[in-house]
């Protein structure tokens, strides 16, 4: 039977060198926050239920950032130390036999692949404990991995302990382990406080093992960018440009043309199909999909909304949970909101806006409108400045416009408030009554000429002059 694998994260701590209220894990980077990504590549080597998070600052918030993942939590009350927060591990169930890997949650670049060499190497090697380590041209911030005359690991030396001579080793500890459990929990309960901070360390466990005869294997990675451990702002910004260049390629590679490729925003979980093209400074966010054929204009913003294939979108337009079919147009300009439905073929245009609002197949609306509450049929045509008043201060109320429909500019259409199949609605009318289909409503003051009336105005405005 193949050994279980356990996953410990660590969370718990607060991220001092980030200088911010929120705990450094809860931190985005590539759309997802820091641990989020550690989760997903646990979740490529263990069972949810053998994978634990350790938090402890702010833990309820970090809980809810990954909670839907199915994984367990351990808590950290006081941040002692990286091996105090593993030990809080210690009763999870399943940690006790098997593999314990250990993740640190602020190390989002990691990629599965890499996971499986670790457990890979770790088992070829029959080490009681392997880790990945790299070399890394400025090294500064990382534990060094000092060797015995055999190059073997002999101990992990941080920084703030390190002398000149291990400053000057260029391999370092990446905080990605793998070790036996039967080896780790009986040393992990026995190491001692570090002098100078007070708290225990995890990478002490090397020299531990080593005074039992035990040692460390190391895995070594090429690609340094992938261990990146973010502790303040600017590996924050490093590590999500890295993300988002790595999903402009994922893109590229599926047959989508990206202009400008360093300006666009693309969250790790968004999908685009061939031929579709997206313009420079574009951000598509969160779960949004967008299909074949598709143009998402320079400046556009769209977060979790579904375009399906040959929608246009122009330039300056948000988009956001909103779902567009086939051949719609959109923008520029255009403001689609939560539970917006576009049919196939309509056209929204500049400076409209929609909220939980259904519109038909080849409807349009291409100038200067709010519509909010409605459900508008296939090829009605909605004029520039309609305005459906949905909300009465208290509550708000629906507007239902009929296929074929023709509101004309300027109309405001007080909900809850039906306009019937092929009706007419006439400009700048207040409609509050329902409009039978196939009707024309006017509601509107009745135009008044009085003729001669602005000549004479003028005359009189001379006499007094002169
Ligand atoms: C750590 C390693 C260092 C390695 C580097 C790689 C130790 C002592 N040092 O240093 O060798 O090169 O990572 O990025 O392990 N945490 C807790 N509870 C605590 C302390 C930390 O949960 O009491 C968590 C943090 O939330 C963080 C992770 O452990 O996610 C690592 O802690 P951090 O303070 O960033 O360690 P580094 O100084 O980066
Ligand atoms: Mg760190």
């Amino acid at each position: 039977m193949p050994e279980t694998v356990s996953v410990i994260i660590l969370a718990a701590g607060l991220g001092t060198r980030m200088r911010s209220r929120r705990a450094k894990v809860l931190h985005r980077a590539g759309g997802l926050c820091l641990l989020e990504h550690v989760v997903r590549a646990a979740l490529t080597v263990a069972e949810p239920e053998n994978v634990t998070a350790v938090v402890g600052h702010q833990a309820e918030l970090v809980r809810a950032e990954v909670e839907r993942y199915g994984i367990r939590f351990a808590v950290q009350t006081e941040q002692k130390g990286t091996g105090h927060a593993v030990l809080q591990a210690a009763d999870t169930p399943g940690v006790d036999h098997g593999l314990v890997v250990v993740l640190y949650g602020d190390c989002p670049l990691l990629a599965p692949e890499t996971l499986r060499r670790l457990l890979a190497a770790h088992q070829a090697s029959g080490s009681a404990a392997t880790l990945i380590t790299t070399h890394l041209d400025n090294p500064t911030g990382y534990g060094r991995i000092v060797q015995d005359e055999a190059g073997r690991v002999a101990a992990i030396v941080e920084e703030k302990a390190a002398s000149p001579d291990v400053r000057r080793i260029r391999e370092i500890n990446s905080g990605i382990y793998c070790f036996s459990a039967a080896a780790l929990w009986p040393r992990l309960g026995a190491l001692k406080p570090n002098p100078a901070s007070g708290e225990i360390y995890l990478t002490d466990i090397v020299e531990s093992l080593r005074r039992d005869g035990l040692y460390t294997a190391r895995c070594v990675v090429e690609d340094a960018k992938e261990l990146l451990g973010i502790n303040n702002r600017v590996e924050l910004a490093e590590a999500d440009q890295i993300f988002r260049a790595r999903k402009v390629r994922e893109l590229q590679e599926a047959g989508v043309t990206i202009e400008k490729p360093d300006t666009v925003t693309l969250d790790l979980d968004v999908q685009a199909g061939a031929d579709s093209v997206i313009e420079a400074f574009a951000q598509l966010l969160g779960d949004t999909r967008i299909g074949e054929d598709c143009r998402v204009g320079a400046c556009s913003i769209l977060r979790d909304s579904h375009l399906s294939d040959g929608v246009t979108v122009h330039p300056f337009c948000h988009i956001q949970g909103a779902q567009v079919a086939a051949g719609a147009i959109v923008g520029p300009f255009a403001r689609l909101r939560p539970g917006s439905e576009i049919g196939a073929a309509a056209h929204i245009g500049n400076f409209v806006e929609l909220k939980k609002t259904k519109l038909g197949a080849g409807a349009k609306a291409n100038h200067l409108a709010y519509l909010g509450d409605s459900e508008i049929g296939v090829k009605a045509n909605i004029g520039a400045g309609t305005i459906t008043c949905n909300y009465d201060g208290h509550a708000k109320h629906r507007t239902t416009i009929g296929a074929g429909a023709f509101v004309g500019s300027n109309a405001t259409l007080v909900a809850p408030v039906e306009i019937g199949d092929g009706s007419y609605v006439g400009a700048a009318s207040v409609i509050t009554k329902d409009v039978p289909a196939d009707a024309l409503a006017v509601g509107r003051a009745h135009q008044l000429n009085k003729e001669g009336w602005a000549k004479k105005r003028r005359a009189d405005h001379k006499t007094s002059k002169g």
